[in-house]
């Protein structure tokens, strides 16, 4: 081990997350827990200790899969409040958490009982670790424009206050993106914060085309950016955030290596940055390790990676007087 990677594991570094999927933290062990209580075979989609797919398509089907073994609030609750014991032992202070009532109401929970599943466990998370967290319901672009509707419907009446975002993950290879305008619409006229899935598998044209059409506050990965200068110089104007996550890039291919990942380029190019974990299991990553590949790879100092966490919260979809309280916290 290196003296840096020595004395990146001592931190005492506060950390944020914008981007991660509720479902997409199941370890498998919980998975094979899961499976076990409701006798489904996942033998092909786990493998002991690891997740089993090849490319992205085959990875959002292992995703389903494992999501469709969460059918209760306890269920829900268990896999909520164990991810934020782990970020919390990472020394996390917030995370922004992607929910899908869609998933849940497939194993036929009512979306207002899996919402209040998911606040008791973050509540009760916060009383016993002190980790601040908030949701961003998610439609699934695949699932089509109709779904996505029905999301941002949900998530703009629901009155949950822990919901304060509104989102949308699944293939962005799928459909037109105009089609899905009327959801975000909805979903920022009840004032939630907006941020699309954009750039990891499609290129700068569709960025472009779901920045005019969904007006994002910030993008999921959006890291395909990089591929012009005129539009990174546009998200850098515009102020749009880049929820960037290496770990889950170079595990499906997005680009082949830590080092050809663009964290530096982007942030050089003026671009406001941040770094998350994404489906941390199934991309064998962490949110502490994020922050590693940034410091051991791309070179970020210290006062850097305190950058990417006061980006992450100066970015995150919450009250201000919370958005004050988590500041105070870094040094
Ligand atoms: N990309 C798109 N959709 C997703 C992902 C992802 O990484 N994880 C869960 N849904
Ligand atoms: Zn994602």
């Amino acid at each position: 081990m290196t003296s840096t990677e020595n004395e990146l594991l001592n931190w005492q570094l506060p950390l944020a997350e914008l981007h991660c999927h509720i479902d997409g933290t199941t370890s498998p062990a919980l998975a094979l827990r899961q499976a076990r209580k409701y006798n489904v075979d996942i033998s092909d989609v786990t493998n002991g200790d690891q997740f089993l797919w090849g490319n992205f398509s085959q990875f959002l089907d292992a995703y389903d899969r494992i999501a469709a073994l969460f059918r209760d609030e306890a269920d829900h609750k268990l896999l909520t409040f164990d991810y934020l014991k782990q970020l919390s032992e990472q020394g996390t202070i917030y995370s922004e958490l992607f929910i899908s009532p869609c998933h849940a109401e497939q194993s036929g929970l009512g979306a207002e009982h899996y919402v209040e599943a998911l606040s008791t466990a973050a509540i009760e998370a916060k009383e016993a670790f002190g980790i601040e967290c908030r949701f961003i319901v998610t439609g699934v672009r695949h699932y089509g424009a109709e779904k996505v509707t029905a999301a941002a419907k949900f998530a703009a009446t629901c009155k949950a206050p822990l919901i304060t975002g509104f989102g949308m993950a699944g293939d962005e290879r799928f459909g037109d993106i105009r089609d899905y305008a009327a959801a975000f619409d909805i979903a920022r006229d009840a004032g939630l914060g907006i941020t699309v899935h954009s750039g990891e598998f499609a290129g700068a044209e569709e960025i472009e085309r779901t920045i005019d059409s969904l007006r994002p506050d910030r993008l999921g990965h959006g890291v395909r950016a990089v591929e012009s200068e005129r539009l990174m110089k546009g998200i850098a104007e515009q102020g749009i955030v880049l929820e960037c996550c290496p770990g889950s890039n170079i595990a499906l291919g997005v680009f082949p290596s830590f080092e050809a990942h663009p964290l530096r380029l982007l942030k050089d190019a003026g671009c406001r940055i941040t770094v998350s974990s994404d489906d941390p299991p199934f991309f064998k990553t962490t949110l502490k390790r994020e922050y590693e590949i940034a410091a051991e790879t791309h070179g970020f100092t210290e006062a850097e990676l305190v950058e990417l966490t006061r980006e992450a919260l100066c970015a995150a979809f919450i009250d201000a007087r919370s958005r004050e309280r988590l500041l105070s916290k870094l040094p």
